[in-house]
């Protein structure tokens, strides 16, 4: 089976790095659209535009049968018109963990962050009013503006980083939050600095092996044997860090530069 997979950057190579755990035999075509990043402060009308223009790309060049949308807020902009349009394509997309969160969270006080298109968007306020109804708990939200940009530098854990997450976290680590929802594919690339700057025990909730799973399950309908080796291409519409591409995967990978 052919998978297609996209990300502003390199946050969805952290769920890149989860299915190749646990798929076997597939070819992954994973497209970092960094000429376009950060997606998280552009309109939900740019968002479903990008994400449209990589999903033909994929299906002329790739013949995919099945796209994975690995970034939140391409989900929250445009996984409905993706799914209309491509009826026949298998479509998984990335969703924040709210509700993996607090079913963990002790404090019931849960933290989210994510890009601000994402927190705008009608997904993530439906799946909030629908949570906040069902359980009692308290949700910190924080928008992150700028944080994509800094791992895409490279700069995980320089002192920029370390002082916007100080800012952000500062109203969750006071209200012992004990539970954070990763609600972008790029901040698990910035978990070791969130659990310093929370400096007490917190647990990290990121859904990228739950998207494997399900993606595995719907490929083991289509026939697809889950054996043999995968193969993985890589490229980019814009620059990209292959230092960073290369910490991630663990291995030195070729990035081709494509225009769309
Ligand atoms: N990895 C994307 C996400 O999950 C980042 C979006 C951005 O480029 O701002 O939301």
């Amino acid at each position: 089976m052919t998978v297609g997979v996209f990300d502003s950057g390199l946050g969805g190579l952290t769920v890149v790095s989860a299915m190749l755990r646990h798929l076997k035999g597939i070819d992954i075509y994973y497209i970092a659209d960094t000429s376009n990043a950060p997606y998280g402060e552009k309109t939900k009308e740019q968002i479903t535009d990008f994400s449209i223009a990589i999903t033909e790309y994929l299906i002329h060049n790739y013949k995919i049968d099945a796209l994975v949308v690995a970034c939140n807020t391409a989900t929250s902009a445009a996984i409905a018109e993706l799914r209309e349009k491509y009826p026949h394509l298998i479509v998984v997309g990335t969703e924040p963990g709210l509700k993996p969160a607090i079913s963990h969270s002790k404090t019931k006080k849960v933290g989210i962050l994510a890009t601000p298109a994402t927190l705008n968007g009608d997904k993530y306020k439906s799946l909030v009013n629908e949570l906040s109804n069902q359980y009692s708990v308290e949700v910190f939200e924080q928008a992150c503006d700028g944080l994509v940009q800094q791992i895409e530098k490279g700069e995980t854990d320089t002192p920029k980083t370390i002082s916007m997450l100080q800012h952000w976290l500062a109203p969750m680590k006071e209200a012992n939050v004990d539970t954070i929802v990763l609600g972008c594919t790029h901040y698990p690339l910035v978990s070791k600095t969130i659990e310093k700057v929370m400096s007490h025990p917190v647990t990290l909730v990121q859904t990228a092996d739950a998207i494997s799973m399900r993606l595995l399950c719907l490929l083991e309908e289509k026939g697809h044997i889950n054996t043999g080796e995968d193969h993985l291409y890589i490229a980019s519409t814009g620059p990209i860090q292959s230092d960073m591409v290369e910490h991630i995967l663990d291995k030195k990978m070729d990035i081709k530069r494509i225009s769309l």
